[in-house]
């Protein structure tokens, strides 16, 4: 296939997850003019992540930056696919499932059934080996991690990871993909925690080993890093955004393949996670959003 025909409009891209990520992830794609179909494991999940890109695409219009009639066509392009089967025609999938790799081992196999052997199919995983994901389907030169940042509406970077076996055509193809979504492409080697999470986690698992020491209260910590560094987020309060048990999972990652203790996770972020503060989606986390 030329690569270029992913690329085009009105091109039939499938998004698999419509969760946090895979919501926003749908509606970028939709936003640029892609067919978007979007999957998730209940007719549940994904109205729900439909209602999202409706509310979002609401305030767009709200605050003058789309008229009504632009709002309807981005959602039109929204396709909701109860079966996987239905990814048949997607020439570009992004799967955004739960950070699993038994629930990305199913979504890969099915993948690799149904699409075309050119079809390219890009991962979301934070924390996931790319290469090991590459490894499920026939065709792995053909696997890419695209690595989308909470908000994905609002945020601007795309980490483009590259498997051992990803050829250099998927890396341009997923390149040119993120730069027509408006985002600006970085290419990452496979490597734990690719660069965004190598640098981040460690920093926000250090703002809880000095919440756990005791030498300043949250918001504290928080505002150094705000006020300090110009961080639109605290490190806690991101860790909240983020997920507490993402980032216990990353740095879990960082430890087990760097063996180095300089990625130790803090006791204390193990109990919240183990007491289900999970931040901002559980409604606790290190601050209360009840
Ligand atoms: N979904 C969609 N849009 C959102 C949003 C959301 N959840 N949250 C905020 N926005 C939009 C708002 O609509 C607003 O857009 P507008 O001004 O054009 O209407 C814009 O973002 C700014 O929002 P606010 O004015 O309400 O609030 P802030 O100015 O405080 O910005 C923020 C919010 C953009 C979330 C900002 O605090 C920020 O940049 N925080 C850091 C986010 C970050 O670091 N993300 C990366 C996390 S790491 C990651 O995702 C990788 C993973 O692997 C762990």
């Amino acid at each position: 296939m030329d690569d270029s025909q992913v690329l085009k409009e009105r091109k039939v891209v499938g998004v698999v997850g419509g969760g946090t990520m895979g919501h926003g992830i749908a509606q970028v794609f939709a936003q640029s003019g892609f067919e978007v179909k979007l999957n998730d494991i209940t007719s549940e999940l994904i109205q729900a992540a439909v209602k999202r890109i409706d509310d979002n695409l609401s305030r767009s219009v709200e605050k003058g930056r789309i008229s009504k009639e632009e709002k309807t066509e981005i959602l039109s392009r929204v396709v909701p696919i109860r079966d996987l089967e239905d990814f048949r025609d997607a020439l570009f999938v992004v799967e955004a499932v739960i950070e699993k790799i038994e629930a990305k081992t199913a979504v890969f196999k099915t993948l690799d059934k149904i699409c075309s052997k050119d079809t390219i199919l890009t991962t979301n995983t934070s924390s996931i080996p790319i290469t090991q994901i590459a490894s499920l389907v026939s065709n792995p030169q053909r696997v890419a991690g695209m690595h989308f940042f909470n908000p994905v509406q609002v945020m601007k970077l795309v980490e483009v990871v590259k498997g051992m076996q990803t050829s250099e055509s998927t890396i341009e193809t997923v390149r040119l993909m993120s730069k027509k979504l408006g985002k600006t492409p970085v290419v990452v080697s496979d490597s734990p925690g690719f660069i965004s999470n190598r640098i981040l986690c460690p920093m926000i698992n250090e703002a809880i080993f000095a919440l756990e020491e005791g030498i300043a209260s949250k918001e504290d910590i928080d505002t150094v890093m705000k006020l300090g560094m110009n961080h639109p987020m605290g490190p806690l309060e991101l860790a909240d955004f983020v997920g507490l048990d993402v980032v216990l999972d990353v740095l879990e990652v960082l430890y087990r393949e760097f063996q180095d203790p300089k990625y130790r996770a803090s006791p204390l972020l193990r109990k919240m996670v183990r007491a289900g503060y999970l931040g901002r989606k559980t409604r606790k986390g290190f601050y209360d959003y009840s």
